[in-house]
């Protein structure tokens, strides 16, 4: 007999009900308003001015080479493509530091993957470690830290009213912060505020982070979005100059476009040789534990075009007409509103605008506007017709239909 107390029954009955993901609902609910001029400014992916998010010009063809080369789909191993990771590093951390022996990387499966097994590896070695994380920030940081055992502390890292992050609030955090917490920093274009650190203060933070022994997480998902492939990078490697021991979890998704693929990779960086070896080792068991080997199209793609002169300048030509379009809509929306303003000075593809909840949903209610319920908003949704649009339905939103 069956003991109903005991079996699989009663394991699942421990489950409680999960709400699906709000932001990732944003696409269906989207796909399924009938409304035509509606606008979608949920989920992060980049759109061009008409509305499509396309598949960049140098990965087609890299995909084209791939399906004419691509003698075997036999295991790579638990670190996906090397060469797609070797191509990466002089991207990441400069072409000529490019890395070093310092640095390990291996392909995961998106920047989720990366920050995944970062925080797998943290765990494995200081179980329950703190991480220190401001916010808001992307809804998904927070829930990956505790499904890898780590305890999150917080911060208030932005003031959605005067636009600006609360550097006060960030230092007085991590001179709280004890030797072996972690900190999350966002490497550029800030998700969810697009609110990113100046130079003086990466030094500032690098110098703390250094000084109080913390260990740096790195989320390098945007670059070359916010302002430009080497200025994007520019905070991560001040801070990486600064410490002994980092990790960087950095996704292609967005600058590829490369989205649905999942391609990623984590970098650590350890000065000392042996303790190299350790995290190495470490880092490889613990992906074969996860996912064995990384799914390899996206990174194969990526590896082809990082390898061809030709492919790379055209696709550093096609990232940065994204970049230069999400710019001009961040400047047109700044122009349309003074309450706009702030987002002038910030980058990448979000803002998150000053509106509650009740606005949010009043916004999509009324004027078929689709934002994230937190009232971020993804720049690259609109376009130089939809702006005066978007801009008219903000303001009558915040001035007559809910003052
Ligand atoms: C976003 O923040 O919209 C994107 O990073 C998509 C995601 O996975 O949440």
């Amino acid at each position: 007999m069956i003991d109903l107390n005991t079996g699989p029954a009663a394991l699942f009955d421990n489950l409680r009900p999960q709400a699906p993901d709000a932001l990732l609902s944003l696409i269906s609910l989207f796909k399924n308003d009938p409304r035509p001029d509606k606008l979608d400014l949920g989920v992060g992916v980049y759109k061009n001015e008409a509305g499509v998010t396309p598949v960049l010009r140098a990965v087609k063809a890299a995909e084209r080479i791939l399906l004419e080369t691509q003698g075997s789909k036999s295991y790579l191993g638990p670190e996906g493509d090397m060469g797609f990771v070797e191509a990466l590093k002089p991207i990441v951390f400069g072409a000529s530091a490019g890395g070093g022996e310092e640095v390990f990387g291996v392909q995961t499966p998106g920047g989720t993957g990366a920050l995944r097994l970062a925080c797998e590896l943290i765990n494995a070695a200081r179980p329950g470690a703190r991480v220190w994380l401001g916010t808001p920030s992307w809804p998904n940081h927070a829930p990956i830290f505790a499904a890898a055992g780590l305890k999150t502390a917080t911060y208030s890292w932005f003031d959605t009213k005067t636009q600006t992050v609360r550097f006060d609030e960030m230092m007085a955090a991590l001179n709280k912060a004890e030797a072996g917490d972690v900190v999350l920093l966002h490497g550029c274009c800030h998700n969810p505020t697009g609110a990113d650190l100046t130079l003086d203060q990466w030094k500032t933070v690098a110098h703390v982070v250094a000084a109080r022994g913390l260990l740096p997480l790195i989320d390098l998902a945007y670059q070359g979005l916010g302002e430009g492939l080497e200025e994007d990078a520019a905070g991560a490697r001040l801070v990486i100059a600064a410490v002994d021991d980092a990790l960087i979890a950095y996704s292609c998704d967005k600058n590829f476009g490369l989205y649905r693929d999942r391609t990623g990779a984590l970098f650590t960086f350890n000065r000392n040789a042996d303790r190299a070896d350790l995290v190495r080792s470490n880092v490889l068991a613990l992906a074969r534990a996860n996912w064995s080997m990384p799914p390899d199209h996206g990174g194969a793609v990526a590896r082809i075009v990082l390898e061809d002169a030709a492919l790379a300048a055209s696709w550093r030509a096609e990232l940065e007409e994204m970049r230069v379009r999400i710019a001009s809509v961040r400047v047109a929306l700044a122009d349309a509103d003074p309450r706009l303003d702030g987002l002038r000075r910030q980058h990448g593809m979000f803002s998150l605008l000053p509106v509650s909840p009740a606005q949010v949903s009043h916004l999509r209610s009324a004027h078929a506007v689709y934002m994230a319920g937190s009232g971020r908003i993804n720049l690259a949704g609109l376009t130089a017709a939809t702006v005066p649009v978007f801009a008219q339905a903000f303001a009558a939103c915040l001035e007559g239909e809910f003052a």
